[in-house]
């Protein structure tokens, strides 16, 4: 799940090097020593040596040089089944697979000056992170803690649950934290911690935090990296008041006790998605520990990817009205394009699990658990108690607004799920299937993340490019990472803007750096396998080992140029639904369509309106 992008090593080995090493060592044997594999078609499969399972996720490719396990996305190259396996730094395993295969290891590449500072620096504000959360912690046990242990009290949180939490006390005092942390950290990485303003930010008053309950934020390995503080005193705004962004702690790649809730999530098979703090704590207290949060905001690509990949099943328990936002509608979306069966726990309006697990009891949150319905019967629903059936004109409407839902939907399911809503919404059929079929591509697959297997993909036909915004994604990015000319190609007339997922933009960036830095690299290493040693981000990586695992897609360059155009128009139609739902929410809150916020908005939609008109006219210079 989160990963803070700490390269894997502080140096560089020169890659002419490395793609030797690779060439060398055989992936299939050097797994064989600990994993029993047995062959599959062009690969090796065996039981995860990273999870416990009864049946086989986890493969091997001998081609390709990776390993990947669809069951816990553990994946990569040899050198990182080492580190993994042994539980070494990178320069060792390296060095232990050299001597395996009678390669002499040259000297490694420092990192740069640069390069060493930002590491340095990550490291001191893991440290301060730390230190902070042990002194609130100190603080809430101490003295000055009383108020804020009653509070919690008062809210039913037990010592067991706020010592697993790490819950803390910033008191009242203007210095409090500096003091205690002062001979320890320079005031400068304070401030970029975000815990503490400049003195021009707020003169007087330096800590950030005060007179609140802390809740400390940590990455998906469990180092804090942020914190929250709830306000005890009713009237003090706002309620919650965050860490700012810092190098560390990045709002939208969060989800709040993953490394608490990971065991459960994999026992059980499913993770429970929630909005707070509180209903996080609550829940984790009450036996539901397979829950996360996302505090607050609306679901981001990055959280939707993550979750996607901790579990195959996701359900969202959100007030009811908040599942039924525009934005939450949209994280929705993605969510369900990154593969997840995704269900939704309708939570009775104006209450949040916390409120339900409270004043109902466990057995009543699990009961609503357990009766959460599958996305698109929880839209169908939400849409009729919203808006009523009404006129065929009006139904139409509405069974129009679950088409990307239908589109995006499992082939499994899919036409299944389109009949249901016909009988539903009452609207015929044959005209809805024909909208579904319109966006989806029936061909495609390998998008069910449950179907991924590499032997058990059909082959796409090689004339036909995928229709699917995602499938377009994903082909365009293959075949960068497995062709240097695709690459050079893609990198001459694509940004990395055009990728919509977050780890996609990430990989974009660094191929495309590199096939810059080296424009005339030749066809002999795939560029996805030299980027391995590069990508210290776990979910990135897991993406990465997934692709390389794929293999080279079969495709022309006329076939390539309309994926690329697929992805962009699917970003050009995001960034429109987004502006079009901000226009409405700005209009709702009563401001009028002169003012120069609504008037740049119009302008950009404009815009954007007349570039998606261009390219459904074939208009991309590709
Ligand atoms: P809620 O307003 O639903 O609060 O915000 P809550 O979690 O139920 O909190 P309690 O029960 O009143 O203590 C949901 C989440 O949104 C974020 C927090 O992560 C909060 O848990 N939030 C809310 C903020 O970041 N800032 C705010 O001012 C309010
Ligand atoms: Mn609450």
């Amino acid at each position: 799940m989160v990963s803070d992008g700490t390269p894997p090593t502080n140096v560089r080995f020169p890659p002419s090097f490395m793609a030797e090493l690779r060439q060398r060592v055989d992936i299939v044997e050097l797994i064989a020593e600990r994993v029993a594999l047995r062959p599959a078609g062009r690969e090796f499969v065996g039981l995860c040596p990273f999870h416990q399972e009864k049946t086989p996720s986890f493969s091997v490719s001998r081609e390709r040089g990776v390993y990947h396990c669809h069951g816990c996305h553990a994946g990569g190259d040899a050198v990182e089944f080492v580190r993994r396996t042994q539980l070494c730094g990178f320069v060792e395993a390296v060095t232990q697979l050299a001597e395996r295969v009678g390669l002499a290891v040259p000297d490694a590449r420092p990192l740069s000056a640069e390069e060493r500072r930002q590491q340095a620096e990550r490291q001191e504000l893991y440290a301060a992170c730390a230190a902070a959360a042990a002194h609130f912690q100190d603080m809430l046990l101490g003295p000055a803690g009383a108020e804020a242990i009653a509070y919690l009290r008062q809210r039913g949180v037990d010592g067991p649950t706020a010592s697993r939490f790490g819950l803390g006390y910033a008191p009242e005092d203007r210095d409090g934290l500096g003091q205690a942390l002062g001979n320890r950290f320079q005031p400068e990485l304070l401030l970029t911690a975000g815990l503490r303003f400049s003195r021009s930010e707020r003169p007087g008053a330096r800590d950030r935090f005060r007179r609140r309950l802390m809740f400390p934020i940590w990455d998906e390995q469990g180092r804090v990296i942020g914190f929250g503080g709830r306000a005890l005193d009713p009237a003090e705004q706002p309620k919650y008041l965050n860490s700012p962004e810092t190098p560390l702690f990045r709002k939208r790649r969060v989800l709040y006790g993953a490394h608490l809730a990971r065991p459960a999530i994999m026992r059980r098979k499913r993770v429970v998605v929630v909005e707070g703090y509180m209903d996080a704590l609550s829940c984790h207290q009450l036996g539901f520990s397979e829950v996360v949060a996302t505090l607050g905001t609306a679901l981001s690509d990055e959280q939707a990817g993550m979750l996607a990949r901790a579990a195959e099943s996701v359900i969202l328990a959100y007030d009811a009205d908040r599942a039924g936002d525009a934005a939450t509608e949209r994280g929705l979306g993605i969510l369900q394009e990154a593969g997840a069966e995704l269900r939704v726990a309708e939570i009775p309006t104006g209450q949040d699990p916390d409120d339900l697990l409270r004043h109902a009891g466990p057995a009543a949150f699990a009961a609503v658990l357990d009766s959460s319905v599958p996305l698109i019967r929880h839209l169908v629903r939400r849409a009729v108690a919203v808006d009523g059936l009404g006129l065929p004109e009006q139904r139409w409407r509405l069974a129009q607004r679950i088409v990307p839902f239908l589109a995006r939907a499992s082939a499994g399911t899919r036409s299944e799920y389109t009949e249901w809503v016909a009988r539903e919404l009452m609207v015929d059929p044959r005209e809805l299937q024909r909208a579904v079929d319109v966006l989806s591509d029936k061909g495609t697959e390998h998008r069910n993340r449950k179907a991924w297997n590499a032997s058990a993909i059909p082959a796409r036909p090689a004339n036909r490019p995928p229709s699917g915004a995602e499938a377009a994604e994903e082909t365009v990015l293959a075949a960068c990472l497995h062709s240097s000319a695709w690459l050079r190609w893609v990198a001459s007339v694509a940004s990395i803007h055009d990728f919509s997922a977050a780890a996609h933009q990430a990989l974009a960036a660094k191929l495309f750096e590199r096939a810059r830095e080296d424009p005339s690299a030749s066809g002999a290493t795939a560029p996805g396998l030299a980027l391995l040693d590069a990508v210290g981000d776990q979910v990135e990586r897991a993406e990465l080992a997934r692709l390389m695992a794929r293999g080279e897609p079969d495709v022309s360059q006329g076939v390539l140029a309309s994926c690329l155009e697929t992805v962009r128009r699917s970003r050009l139609l995001r960034e429109v639904e987004e502006l079009r739902a901000e226009q409405r929410r700005r209009m709702a809150a009563g401001e009028g369509m002169g003012s120069p916020g609504l008037v740049q908005l119009t302008r950009r939609l404009t815009e954007l309106t007349a570039e998606l008109a261009r390219s459904a006219r074939g208009g991309w210079h590709v």
